[in-house]
């Protein structure tokens, strides 16, 4: 199938909400605000809200086909998950009988982004940032000292870590995710799942994320505590509490935190409600230019504390957003960030790319260098170039 038909045009992002972005270019920023304030409104609750675990639990150990069995088996990596997982990829192998290539991958990439687009009147018109929170969820478990959580198992599909506070939501992602698995039986969840943050970022305007796969399904047993992920009504000390655990230092969490340039806050997942800039849907640095450029104040509702923009009202910080400005070292990388765009695509790409990676030990890796994968629109310029 063309691309075209199912893209219109330029990482869609931006036409994915077209009137925003459009009006954005024509207006005054004033003008623009006001019209956009009118538009936010808490959306219906996306597809599936059901739970997938069903059939995520039929999936189990259908994965890690090709190469990376060689590599699973014959490392100390292979030895955790044990024998089950190990009878599960190989007769995935037998019966997919082939070694998927970086094409195979571009394929299942492609498949993604066709489902992100495909989000109607779903939010603000993608599944990008709901993909990316996914395969952040997935990763940001990792403990440095045990070696346990991360990417690697994609324990998330198992209660109760799906059932997590912080995993709110997050439903909604798996089921999504679970259309393309079906289509691509072999790839791993853990694989699947980053390779859908990796699809979001990029064709949402932002930088390439090196990438690879390699990841394997594990066990519910491989499920990790709560209390791993950030908890967004704390401060600086928490942040670096949990980031530094996965590894992080204070340049990489002030540079991983520009993430929420994209989507919104929901009522009924965090309790936070709105979106973080005026435009959810392409990746820019203004996270980072509005926490200094706007007056921020707490919002006087009956939901957690949270900040709003004194001027609109339509937008909103998380605590946790905001100490990145109050604290002495995060301000100096923000405001780097908030007057340099292309430096933060440059460190949040290399960030990125390490959080993706987290948990998964390098010999399960089906290549030493991982690849770039080329997004919808280059993938058609190199076809127009061919012609
Ligand atoms: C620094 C600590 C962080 C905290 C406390 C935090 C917290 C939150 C919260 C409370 C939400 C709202 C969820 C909802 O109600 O739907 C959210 C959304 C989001 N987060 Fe974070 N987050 C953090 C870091 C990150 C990182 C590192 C990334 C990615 C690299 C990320 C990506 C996102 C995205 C894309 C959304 C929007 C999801 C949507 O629109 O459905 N966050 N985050």
């Amino acid at each position: 199938m063309s691309f075209s038909v199912f893209r219109t045009s330029l990482r869609s992002a931006r036409a994915a909400n077209p009137l925003l972005q459009r009006r954005a270019a024509q207006l005054p920023k004033a003008q623009f605000r006001a019209e956009f304030n009118r538009k936010f409104s808490t959306p219906p609750p996306g597809p599936g809200a059901k739970s997938s675990n069903t059939t995520l639990y039929l999936g189990l150990g259908a994965a890690a086909a090709g190469g990376l069995a060689y590599y699973f088996y014959n490392t100390d990596g292979g030895k955790e998950a044990g024998t089950a997982v190990r009878s599960g990829a190989q007769a995935a192998k037998v019966a997919a009988n082939f070694v998927p290539t970086k094409d195979d991958y571009t394929k299942v990439y492609n498949a993604i982004v066709k489902i992100m687009d495909e989000a109607g009147e779903y939010d603000d018109g993608s599944y990008g940032p709901v993909l990316l929170r996914l395969a952040w969820h997935s990763s940001g478990t990792y403990d440095k000292d045990s070696k346990t959580g991360g990417s690697n198992y994609a324990t998330m599909r198992f209660e109760p870590e799906a059932k997590h506070g912080a995993n709110n939501g997050l439903n909604v992602a798996r089921d999504l995710m679970e259309k393309v698995k079906q289509q691509f039986p072999w790839i791993s969840y853990g694989d699947l799942w980053t390779l859908a943050g990796v699809a979001a970022i990029q064709e949402m305007a932002g930088p390439h994320i090196p990438w690879r796969p390699g990841r394997i399904d594990g066990f519910a047993a491989q499920a990790t505590p709560d209390g791993r992920l950030p908890d967004a009504t704390q401060g600086a000390d928490h942040l670096r509490n949990i980031f530094y655990r996965m590894g992080f230092n204070d340049q990489e969490i002030v540079a991983l935190s520009g993430a929420h340039a994209l989507g919104r806050a929901h009522k009924d997942r965090s309790g936070f409600d709105g979106p973080w800039t005026f435009s959810p849907t392409t990746l820019t640095n203004d996270f980072y230019k509005l926490l200094f450029d706007e007056k921020w104040v707490w919002k006087r509702w009956d939901g957690p504390k949270q900040l709003e923009d004194k001027k609109t009202k339509s937008l909103m910080m998380l605590p946790t957003d905001y100490v990145l400005v109050t604290d002495k070292s995060f301000k100096k990388y923000a405001k780097s960030y908030a007057d340099n765009q292309d430096l933060w695509f440059k460190d949040f790409s290399k960030a990125v790319a390490t959080l993706f990676e987290l948990g998964v030990p390098t010999e399960q890796f089906v290549t030493p260098e991982p690849w770039i994968m080329p997004t919808v629109e280059e993938q058609e310029a190199k076809k127009e170039e061919k012609k």
